[in-house]
């Protein structure tokens, strides 16, 4: 795993937005051979999508042969409501790009049989041929997607109830009343993120910084699902000093020498 370390959040973003907007020019995706990518929600990525959305105006890359696949989305949420994930994405994302409406993706925590809408969502996702580069976030107790510790590193798009950790921290978007924070989600598994060609996860904060450590240091536990990257071929974490608090000096001068001459 690579571990990117930047001083602050403005240029670990536009580290990331660089690096995506690289791989899908690199990709020189067509309607035939669109590029695949997997889109995180939360604080994390807001900065990613700003430096993408800049990348974009300035004529530096192009979303319209780009496919997008969502993490996760909460259940019950009417679609509508501003803390919906599809609200979410629109907002910050995809209504200032060039993206077909027809090449989102996002869960509906709102279908009938929330069972068939998950494996119909996997199935969408193989029949596009996978997903190229997955970006994501950590949440503060290591998970990824929704993807709560003790979730199967193998595990597939399905539902799944918060844990109280993560409902506490999200109850800062619901004016921080626990009571209008949804219990349950639909997300994609770690394995669906592990099948992803590429992962690249945006960790900034202090708050992040037990999490990284278990990510960069711990061992692969399904009490930190974010530490299943480390079987992965191809993740890169970048992160701010600041969730680098809790690394040993000796990891933190690792990869700050090992990278000093990349992108
Ligand atoms: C939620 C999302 C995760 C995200 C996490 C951290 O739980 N489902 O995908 O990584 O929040 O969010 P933030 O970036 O706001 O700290």
């Amino acid at each position: 795993m690579r571990l990117i370390i930047e001083p602050d959040y403005l240029s670990l973003s536009r580290w990331a937005a660089n690096y995506v907007a690289a791989k899908i020019n690199a990709a020189n995706p067509t309607p035939e051979k669109p590029f695949k990518l997997g889109c995180p929600t939360g604080s994390s990525p807001l900065g990613l999508y700003k430096g993408l959305i800049e990348l974009y105006k300035k004529g530096q890359v192009s979303f319209e042969n780009v496919i997008t696949f969502n993490m996760d989305e909460y259940v019950g949420l009417p679609e509508d409501h501003p803390e919906s994930y599809h609200s979410f994405m629109w907002k910050n994302f995809f209504s200032h790009i060039n993206i077909k409406k027809e090449n989102v993706h996002i869960l509906n925590g709102n279908a009938e049989d929330l069972r068939k809408e998950c494996a119909e969502y996997e199935k969408a996702i193989q029949e596009a041929g996978g997903i190229d580069l997955f970006m994501g976030g950590i949440g503060p107790d290591g998970h990824i997607a929704f993807n709560e510790p003790g979730s199967s590193l193998t595990s597939r798009t399905r539902i799944k109830d918060l844990t109280s950790d993560t409902i506490i921290a999200n109850s800062r978007f619901f004016n921080y009343d626990l009571d209008l924070v949804p219990r349950t989600a639909l997300t994609v598994g770690v394995g669906t993120v592990m099948d992803a060609k590429e992962v690249l996860i945006v960790c900034n904060g202090h708050n992040k910084a037990r999490a990284l450590q278990a990510a960069i240091e711990g061992g692969v536990s399904q009490m930190w699902t974010i530490s299943a990257l480390q079987m992965h071929q191809h993740a890169i974490i970048v992160c701010d000093e600041t969730a680098c608090d809790e690394l040993k000096v000796s990891t933190y001068r690792y990869f700050k020498d090992i990278e000093k001459d990349n992108l």
